[in-house]
């Protein structure tokens, strides 16, 4: 099953790339397991910047931080378009789960000008050799739309980045779902820092 391939291949990703004392953004927090994970990677001199515009994610996110005693987060009841004005660090990884919170109300979920609005404001934040891994859920409409204007917006960013500046590559990978195409997975890793 490709779900089951796709997340702990995005894990994969991030551990090759964090390092202990590492900033990072969990861009949506929900149930507070991909925050838990990120913790455990940046360690107690890092920290873990995770965002979520719901009441209930923020508590059941909280409720993990307790069991797992961790201090390495800072938990943010604020949509992630909106992360620049919570970090003044370098980031190393994000990851952004894309959709609703599971066990929650479905018709609360990510949308594409927010999501998009929340990269733009990461990428200037980015380090060299950082990755942002999106996994998108596309069996809902939302996510259908959600999903395509990603694929634009990535595209012209693969183009402007690589034809306006050649210092920038990009890297981006897009694996579907043979199952009727659910999820989708994405991941952006600049080369070398944006400057101006
Ligand atoms: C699939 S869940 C995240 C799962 C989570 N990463 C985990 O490990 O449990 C998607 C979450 O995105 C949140 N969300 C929706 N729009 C958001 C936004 N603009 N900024 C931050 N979070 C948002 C929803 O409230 C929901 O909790």
């Amino acid at each position: 099953m490709i779900l089951k391939q796709m997340l702990p291949y995005s894990k994969f990703l991030l551990e090759l790339t964090i390092n202990p004392g590492d900033a990072v953004v969990d861009a949506t927090a929900g149930n507070g397991n991909d925050t838990v994970f990120l913790s455990n990677l940046v360690g107690e001199t890092g920290t873990v910047y995770s965002f979520d515009i719901q009441q209930e994610a923020i508590e059941n996110t909280q409720q993990m931080l307790d069991k797992h005693t961790i201090n390495n987060v800072k938990l943010i009841h604020c949509g992630h378009q909106h992360l620049n004005n919570y970090i003044n660090q370098t980031v190393s990884a994000a990851i952004f789960n894309l959709g609703y919170l599971p066990n929650g109300n479905h018709t609360i979920t990510t949308k594409a000008d927010t999501t998009i609005t929340a990269i733009q404001n990461l990428l200037p934040l980015l380090k060299v050799k950082g990755i942002i891994v999106l996994i998108i859920y596309h069996g809902h409409d939302t996510g259908k739309l959600e999903r395509d204007a990603l694929l634009d917006y990535l595209s012209l960013l693969d183009q402007n980045r690589c034809s306006v500046d050649d210092t920038h590559t990009f890297l981006f990978s897009h694996l579907h779902s043979s199952l009727g195409r659910v999820c989708s997975y994405f991941s952006l890793t600049w080369e070398t820092p944006i400057s101006g």
